[in-house]
């Protein structure tokens, strides 16, 4: 039996991720309508990261017999007017689910529940490679995205961004 605030908080991280999958999905629709695919490409392998995510946590609850509830999505809510703004919510909504996974973390902890810590483990880890992947968009963007030979080479290096399921199995 997985504590109740714990299993709630994980239930609703599902939700999250998924909302996040469909944030990113709105982010490569806004660069595929830019003409930046390799943007987009990012955006979309991000977004089936993040359903992946939504999976893990789907499964672990699963897997522990506990009952999974699934509520509505929200739709995605940031202001996509330009590439830089795109790029600075992608960060701001990493910074916002490092969070949730952190509070998640400090529930299991004070219930001692170490197997959902362990499970945890990964996606703290996980969360510090995003919010890096995060920053280092911001600041190719910020060192080449006003000239357009270099926007070319960053967006061709977008491109070849490609999908590897995720190192935690369940
Ligand atoms: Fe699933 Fe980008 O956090």
């Amino acid at each position: 039996m997985i504590n109740a605030k714990v299993r709630e908080l994980l239930n609703q991280q599902i939700n999250k991720e998924l909302y996040s999958a469909y944030l990113y999905l709105d982010f490569s629709n806004y660069f595929e309508d830019r003409g930046l695919d390799g943007f987009a490409n990012w955006y979309y392998i991000q977004a089936q990261e993040e359903r992946d995510h939504a999976m893990l946590f789907y499964r672990y609850l699963q897997n522990n017999n506990e009952k999974v509830t699934l509520e509505a999505i929200a739709k995605p809510d940031k202001t996509l007017d330009s590439d830089m703004n795109v790029l600075k919510a992608g960060l701001e909504h990493e910074q916002y689910v490092t969070s949730l996974i952190n509070e998640i973390y400090a529930a299991a902890y004070e219930v001692k529940d170490f197997r959902t810590m362990q499970f945890l483990d990964w996606f703290v880890k996980e969360q510090g490679e995003e919010e890096t992947n995060a920053n280092d968009m911001i600041t190719k963007m910020e060192l080449f995205g006003s000239d357009p030979k270099s926007l070319y080479m960053l967006n061709n290096e977008l491109a070849a961004r490609v999908y590897t399921a995720p190192s935690l199995v369940l």
